[in-house]
Order: C-alpha cells, then sequence, then structure tokens
C-alpha cells in the first residue's frame, strides 16, 4: 500500500476549516487503502514563542481533534512529533545540503517574519521548511496531503531529496503533494480574497471546528459577501460567495453548479443560512467526541506513544541509512 504522510501544528486551540477541507477530511480517507503516518508538530510549534503549559495543551486537544475526526489508531501511525527525535536528527543533515538563498526564497518565511523583521524572527523559522522536509522524507511516503500553502515545502522537499539521492546514493522517495484543487485555499469569511488562517485571519474570519456552533452558525451569516446578491461561482468577482459554495460543497457532496442551480433567484440570505445549519450538523458530533475524548487524558497518551513507535521505528531505518551514506561512524 502506498504511503502517505502530513502534519500540523499545534497553536489553536482549535483547528479550522481551512486545515479540514484543506487537508485533514483528505487524511481520514485515505487511511483506508494507503499506509498512513500523520503527526502534530510541535517542534515547528515552537519555530514562534509558545507557552510551555499552553502548547502541551493544544498538543493533546490536537490528538483528540484527530481521532474525533476518525483518524483511527489502528490503521495509522498518529504520534507527536518531538517524540520521534529523527525529525531533528535528519533535519540538521539536510540544513547542511540546503543552500541559504534556496531557504531565503521561502514565501512563508517572508510573510511570518514581515511583522517584526527578520532581525526578529528565530533561526528556527528560517529552517523550519527544511525540517519539514526532513518530515518527510524519513518515511519516503508516496503522497502529502496539504492546502495549496504547503505546494513550495514540498518542491523544497523534493529538491533535496533529489539533492542527497544525487550526492550520496538513492535513499528518498521524490514525494507528491496531494493537494485537492476545489478546497487547496479555504479563504477568510471576513476577508475573502486571504486564506482562513490562525495566526493572521480575525475571530469573525475562521470557522473553527471547536467553537460552540451557535457561533460557527453566527460568523456564517455574518460572512462578507458583495452587494449585487446574484448566486455565482466566480473567484475572482465573487470571492465571498465563491468561498461560501466551495465550503459547503465539500461538506454536502453536492456540486458547486447543483447548488448554484438551487438557488437561482434567491438571495445570500438563504445561502447562509443553509450552511450555516450544514456547518452545525458537523461541528456538533465533533465537538461532543473531541470533549469526551480530552476527558481521558490517559487514553491519549497511550495513543501517542504507540504512534510515535510505530512511526520511530521507520524513521530510525531511514535516519541509519543516511547516516552510513552521510559518512558518520555507526556506534560498534
Ligand atoms: P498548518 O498547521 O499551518 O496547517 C495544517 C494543514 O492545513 C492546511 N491549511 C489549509 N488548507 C486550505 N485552506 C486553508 N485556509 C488552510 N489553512 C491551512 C495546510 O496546508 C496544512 O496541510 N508546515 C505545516 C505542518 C507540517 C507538515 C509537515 C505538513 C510540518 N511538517 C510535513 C506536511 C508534511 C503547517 O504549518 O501546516
Amino acid at each position: 500500500r502506498p504511503r502517505v504522510l502530513s502534519g500540523i501544528q499545534p497553536t489553536a486551540d482549535s483547528f479550522h476549516f481551512g486545515n479540514y477541507l484543506g487537508a485533514l477530511r483528505q487524511w481520514v480517507g485515505l487511511q483506508h487503502d494507503h499506509q498512513p503516518f500523520f503527526f502534530i508538530a510541535d517542534l515547528h510549534a515552537i519555530t514562534v514563542e509558545q507557552d510551555p503549559k499552553v502548547l502541551r495543551e493544544r498538543t493533546l486537544r490536537a490528538a483528540a481533534q484527530l481521532l474525533a475526526m476518525g483518524i483511527d489508531p489502528e490503521r495509522s501511525a498518529i504520534f507527536v512529533q518531538s517524540q520521534v527525535p529523527a525529525h531533528a536528527q535528519l533535519g540538521w543533515v539536510l540544513q547542511c545540503l540546503t543552500g541559504f538563498g534556496e531557504a531565503r526564497r521561502m514565501t512563508q518565511f517572508k510573510d511570518k517574519s514581515a511583522k517584526g523583521g527578520e532581525g526578529a524572527a528565530s533561526v528556527g523559522l528560517f529552517t523550519y521548511p527544511v525540517l519539514q522536509a526532513a518530515d518527510i522524507l524519513l518515511y519516503r511516503p508516496h503522497f502529502v496531503p496539504v492546502g495549496e500553502d504547503q505546494r513550495q515545502h514540498l518542491e523544497l522537499t523534493r529538491d533535496l531529496a533529489q539533492r542527497f539521492n544525487h550526492r550520496y546514493k538513492k535513499t528518498f522517495r521524490l514525494p507528491e503533494p496531494y493537494i485537492l484543487k476545489a478546497t487547496a485555499k479555504i479563504a477568510d469569511l471576513q476577508e475573502p480574497t486571504a486564506k482562513m488562517s490562525k495566526s493572521a485571519s480575525s475571530a469573525a474570519g475562521i470557522i473553527d471546528l471547536l467553537d460552540q456552533p451557535s457561533v460557527s452558525a453566527k460568523k456564517i451569516r455574518s460572512a462578507v459577501t458583495d452587494s449585487d446578491n446574484e448566486i455565482r461561482f466566480d473567484r475572482e468577482a465573487k470571492p465571498g460567495v465563491s468561498n461560501l459554495l466551495t465550503i459547503y460543497s465539500a461538506l454536502t457532496g453536492e456540486g458547486v453548479a447543483d447548488l448554484v442551480e438551487q438557488y437561482a433567484g434567491r438571495g445570500y440570505g438563504d445561502l447562509k443560512k443553509d450552511l450555516a445549519e450544514v456547518v452545525v450538523d458537523v461541528v456538533t458530533p465533533f465537538r461532543d467526541k473531541t470533549l469526551e475524548l480530552l476527558d481521558d487524558q490517559a487514553h491519549l497518551s497511550e495513543v501517542l506513544r504507540r504512534g510515535a513507535e510505530q512511526a520511530g521505528a521507520v524513521a530510525e531505518a531511514t535516519l541509519r541509512d543516511v547516516y552510513q551514506r552521510v559518512g558518520f561512524v555507526a556506534p560498534s
């Protein structure tokens, strides 16, 4: 079975609909006929300052959300990145293979360091995509299910894999991004030309999976649309309405064209009201299940421990090959 791998940062109390529709739903779907590795990227989280207590809580909340969503520990290795030391270890080797200019071209670093200026950003934030390459290459996956914003990191990953294979010996598989076009970039509800983002969006622009369902419904009803009141899919001219149609279609399985037909001659109010109900039906059981899982932290920790054990075995085998090929003397 082809392998898949992906990760998500534990940097908010809840995942949002961008994470869910752009990536996590694909994780759940790919479990059945693939061999999956899914992890919570806590090493990536500390590239910006985190409160240790909050980071720990959010990591467990992330695990609970993944299980509530349907990630099945019997099918998937679900683990915390810091529990598999090979990620940081391969990260170092790959840093030594990455050009400074190459790292500098990564647009997420430019975006994320824009606020405080480059000087205020950590070196970890700068090398973040190289660690991500290590995360991926350790497992030799065929596919990496992510949203559009990760495409550039996947390209770097392939470049580094190729460079290593060429300089030493064929070691890594070149992974393919698995990006679903329709939901690759879910937009901010208040600023529909920008992506929904836990760091950049306002609270009203994000639908969190763990919001009170009534709050999510209200956010949908207050989403920014345009003033011509015509329901049509056109990302350029009508980004707000198109985003709502995208979310609606993804959650119900109805095609966008069918929805447009269904709402012909009706106003935005109807569309928002119906979508709000669809969203409430999705988030209500999800929220209940997550809160229930969070009540049993011993169980969560045990699931994560087993996941790290499975992942660690695969990752360490790759790292051993890498160390040997680079010329490190193995312990006797
Ligand atoms: P992160 O934690 O920011 O996001 C997790 C996943 O959600 C997707 N996503 C979106 N998709 C569509 N529309 C949006 N508005 C939206 N916002 C977020 C992201 O593309 C991602 O798939 N660097 C990664 C974490 C990571 C990783 C990895 C991923 C670390 N190592 C190895 C894959 C493989 C990140 O920060 O994702």
